[in-house]
């Protein structure tokens, strides 16, 4: 049985409120040895700490998705530095900038992204990154600290744009957007990431790979992810589920302490 991580899910999502217990153990019996729940705000990262201790193979992330900036109540760096310390909350995320609908506020974005990016640096905890619409100051924030310890998810951008994301240290991460028949970019982007770099990620239940896409997501679909990576790595699923396995447990360190 192909075994595998998905770095990134949303399993709070209300797509699966009707489900989300047998799902997960569903899933987890299938293949997927362990998922990382995002956070995006106070009450979405809670989730995400609860189920991380509800089930053994799901740990958590915490953090403010760009998105969410305006709802951060005044004292939640504090409150994420409480959620860090339980051994089960593995990164800060996801976190970074959205550009992508009107009426964003960039200032107040970069200011929540910076405080988050320090909190992850003194808590030495890895981010998970969202950039949307936003890459030249996403990359102009992540420079100023030279190494960047995390990874940029559900990557979509250019081959040039990877390179420079690997050049700050950080990892990549696809989602089943490499299936889609429109994804030349995102297959390019791929060629240019070596395998120590690459992350696997459902992002779910938002991009369901081919032949699902459309449809509710879950961590299962990764497999569809790994073939398609495979075939343009020119190597077996095998390896790229055992390779990329690796990279997620090195990267977010604490699920193995
Ligand atoms: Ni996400």
């Amino acid at each position: 049985m192909l075994e595998y991580i998905d770095s990134h899910a949303h399993y709070d999502d209300d797509a699966f409120d009707s489900d989300r217990d047998e799902l997960l153990v569903r899933v987890h019996e299938g293949g997927v040895k362990y998922i990382i729940n995002m956070g995006c705000n106070m009450e979405r990262s809670r989730f995400s700490v609860e189920y991380a201790n509800k089930f053994p193979f799901i740990y958590a992330a915490v953090g403010i998705h760009p998105e969410d900036v305006d709802k951060a109540p005044a004292d939640y760096l504090e409150q994420l530095r409480k959620w860090a310390a339980d051994p089960k909350v593995v990164a800060i995320g996801e976190i970074g900038l959205d550009y992508h609908y009107d009426g964003y506020d960039a200032e107040l974005q970069k200011k929540i992204f910076e405080e988050q990016l320090d909190l992850a640096q003194e808590l030495d905890l890895p981010v998970v990154i969202h950039s949307r619409d936003a890459t030249e100051d996403t990359l102009n924030i992540l420079r100023k600290r030279g190494k960047v310890n995390g990874v940029m998810h559900c990557f979509s951008g250019s081959a040039e744009t990877a390179k420079q994301m690997l050049e700050l240290g950080l990892h990549i991460s696809f989602t089943g957007v490499l299936t889609f028949k429109n994804a030349k970019k995102a297959i390019s982007a791929l060629g240019v990431v070596p395998m120590d770099k690459l992350l696997l990620e459902t992002d779910c239940p938002y991009m369901a790979p081919e032949p699902n896409r459309g449809k509710r997501c879950d961590s299962s679909m990764i497999v569809h992810v790994i073939d398609k990576i495979a075939a343009e790595k020119g190597i077996t699923p095998e390896e790229v589920a055992k390779q990329t396995m690796e990279n997620t447990l090195k990267l977010f360190y604490k699920i193995k302490l």
